[in-house]
């Protein structure tokens, strides 16, 4: 199985737009040892050829171009994404349908009713590209976890899990989600056996997420913040990480303590712009790695 990480910012990317906080103000500085990062999305394949893209972030187009394996140009029109897997409704994970609107063939999208509801509800992204290729979506039935495959990338099979978190803010369900609003996903290669746990928006871990965790070869794990409050003792917004549905790294039964148990590869991933970790010389980063645990950053690439 190959992974390769489109995007490892949370959303609003890495320096984010409008932000100046201490990262986003230092890295274009230039005085931060630290990368840009561009929004949450990976791509997944078995062979290399044909790729599930696991995430359309509002980067997309960028980060198909720093990405020759997806455009294999067999064709005058062509891509080598052969499915597009949406783990939640937020803005920072499906706006990047939009871009994909050329599309030639009507495009496979693999999420949950719940995200399907919004995507055609609040946010209608999947409503409006009837206009434009049109959608085959695929529903995923993360509460019943019943595995699935994807016919173009056979090699692989991915079990859905649903996740404690938030709906996104436009969403009817925000602070009562239902079950399958947010899920995660185990690839599992099924030449190797090897699992890869992604769960990029985790609010609180439960037993049957800590049992596939602690199966897991490799864990790619919602990095968003380090401190749960740390939007708004930095003053870039009212929210808590609690509020938006994603566990914070320190503090007791944070999400160090969850990982310490676990034996598979750690790497935090979806990462928002205030978390000191971006940092290479701050003391958090440090932590990590004394923990043995790894920061995902655009362009990194893993095979298992
Ligand atoms: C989230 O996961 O909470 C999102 O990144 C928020 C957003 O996209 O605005
Ligand atoms: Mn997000
Ligand atoms: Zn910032």
């Amino acid at each position: 199985m190959l992974i390769k990480v489109l995007g490892s910012g949370a959303g609003g990317g890495f320096p984010q737009w409008n932000c100046n906080c201490a990262n986003c103000s230092g890295l274009r500085a230039g005085t931060l040892a630290a990368r840009p990062r561009t929004q949450s999305s990976l791509a997944v394949s078995d062979t290399g050829e044909d790729w599930l893209l696991v995430n359309a972030s509002p980067d997309l187009r960028a980060q198909l171009e720093s990405c020759p394996a997806l455009q294999p140009a067999r064709t005058v029109r062509d891509t080598a994404i052969a499915a597009v897997l949406i783990v939640d409704a937020q803005i920072d994970h499906s706006t990047g349908l939009m871009t994909l609107r050329e599309h030639t063939r009507r495009l496979p999208v693999y999420c949950t009713p719940s995200v399907h509801s919004d995507l055609t509800g609040g946010y209608p992204l999947i409503s409006v590209l009837e206009h434009y290729c049109g959608v085959d979506w695929r529903p995923v039935d993360a509460i019943g976890r019943v595995p699935f495959e994807i016919p173009e990338i056979s090699g692989l099979t991915m079990h859905p899990i649903p996740l404690p978190s938030e709906a996104p803010p436009y969403s009817p369900r925000r602070h009562n989600p239902a079950e399958d609003d947010t899920i995660g996903i185990v690839f599992i290669d099924q030449s190797s056996g090897r699992r890869c746990l992604y769960a990029p928006g985790l609010g609180e871990w439960t037993e049957p997420l800590i049992e596939e965790a602690e199966r897991a070869d490799c864990l790619m794990i919602d990095g968003t913040l380090w401190n749960d409050t740390e939007l708004m003792e930095q003053g870039a917004a009212s929210k808590t990480g609690r509020e938006m549905g994603h566990l914070a790294q320190s503090g007791s039964n944070g999400m160090l303590d969850q990982l310490a148990r676990l034996r598979g590869r750690k790497i935090l991933i979806h990462i928002n712009n205030t978390n000191p970790i971006l940092d290479e010389s701050s003391p958090e980063h440090a932590r990590l790695v004394t923990l043995g645990i790894e920061v995902a950053y655009d362009g990194m690439e893993i095979e298992l």
